[in-house]
């Protein structure tokens, strides 16, 4: 069966744009939280394959969406590395912090799979389920976005620690993007093994490194991460999402071989058409606040995105992950202004 996901990645023409949303599944939805309660912690709910199987399939009953995203998080990698990572409420995720170089020859790569094994479990459950047209797709955070999370010990403002660390000793922050290369390859590949059939690499944090340092630490990873997949899954398609690359969205796709690339609701319409989309498959990027807005704010930014894309073969998406706020109704009027324009 044809997934339109897949052929737009692959550079088809599809009869309408594909959609799915960055953070489908959440706690905007009623029946994600219910499940969530019942699962009590937001980690417990990643590592039970039922329940992280059940919410991955709720956006997709209830918006009918392109693709099914499997329900997990970046921040399971350094769990299972051995830096334990837990949720709190109100501050969001919370790690151990990495006290240098020492601290990285505790990570072991070889927890990734059992470790993560959950995960996998619940991609076949997904995959049991899904309709063939639904594309399920498998994801992992970038090295670097997962290292600033790592050395902040959770989320910061600046991701100054681990800007400074890369800044200042390369070569002992090198050695941690080494195993966050490894492990992530080894993630990955697991979740195709599983039935995954399409890859997402979230570089949240991209845009706060220099040029030179997004070229050492989110262009070269990503290059390593796509050639070491391609060699063993070469019909799996890959998008990068370097949130906040901007200008250098051209050079990522360039040189890291991605099939797909993510766009932040920054990046110009105009740029991304002429210089992004002849080499790559777009996806993106409407502002998920204007999908909180609905109305005539998000319908103009809908036909411009529909337009300015529509001479090749792209995903529609938001530009960063959909808010708690969001309105249902936006969401099902959101599907049917893109479903409802055809392809020309
Ligand atoms: O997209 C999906 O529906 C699949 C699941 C998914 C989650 N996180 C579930 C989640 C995906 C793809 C992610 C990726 C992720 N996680 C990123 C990269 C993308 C991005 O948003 O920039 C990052 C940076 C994280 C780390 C993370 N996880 C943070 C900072 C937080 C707290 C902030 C928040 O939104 O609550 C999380 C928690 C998290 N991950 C939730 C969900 C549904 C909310 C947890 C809850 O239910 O309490």
């Amino acid at each position: 069966m044809a997934k339109p996901v897949l052929q737009a990645l692959q550079g088809k023409k599809t009869a309408t744009t594909p959609i799915w949303l960055m953070r489908q599944a959440g706690r905007y939805l009623p029946e994600y939280r219910k499940v969530r309660a019942q699962a009590k912690d937001f980690l417990n709910l990643c590592y039970s394959p039922e329940l992280a199987a059940e919410v991955t399939m709720q956006p997709i009953r209830r918006f009918g969406f392109d693709a099914a995203i499997i329900f997990a998080d970046i921040l399971l990698v350094p769990d299972a590395l051995g830096q334990k990572v837990w949720f709190e409420e109100s501050h969001g995720p919370r790690l151990e912090a990495l006290d240098g170089t020492r601290a990285i020859g505790q990570l072991s790569i070889d927890r990734i799979v059992p470790h993560l094994a959950p995960v996998y479990d619940a991609i076949a459950r997904v995959r049991a389920q899904l309709d063939p047209d639904v594309a399920l797709i498998g994801f992992a955070g970038a090295p670097w976005t997962v290292a600033t999370y790592m050395c902040e010990g959770g989320g910061s403002s600046d991701q100054a620690a681990a800007r400074a660390w890369a800044y200042r000793d390369s070569i002992g922050f090198g050695q941690l993007m080494d195993v966050l290369v490894e492990a992530t390859i080894t993630h990955l590949k697991a979740q195709v093994d599983a039935g995954a059939d399409v890859l997402q690499l979230f570089d949240t944090w991209a845009g706060a490194l220099d040029e030179a340092g997004f070229a050492q630490w989110c262009i070269a990873p990503a290059k390593s991460i796509v050639s070491a997949l391609k060699a063993e899954f070469p019909k799996v398609p890959i998008i990068g999402f370097p949130r906040g690359a901007g200008a250098r969205l051209h050079a990522y796709v360039r040189e890291t071989g991605v099939d797909g690339i993510g766009l932040d609701s920054g990046v110009p319409l105009d740029m991304a058409r002429r210089f992004l989309q002849p080499h790559a498959c777009v996806q993106g990027n409407l502002d998920p606040l204007r999908l909180v807005a609905g109305g005539a704010a998000m319908h103009s930014q809908v036909h411009a995105i529909l337009d300015a894309f529509a001479e090749r073969p792209f995903i529609f998406n938001l530009g960063h992950g959909i808010v708690l706020q969001t309105p249902l109704e936006h969401v099902e009027a959101l599907v049917k202004l893109v479903r409802d324009k055809k392809a020309s």
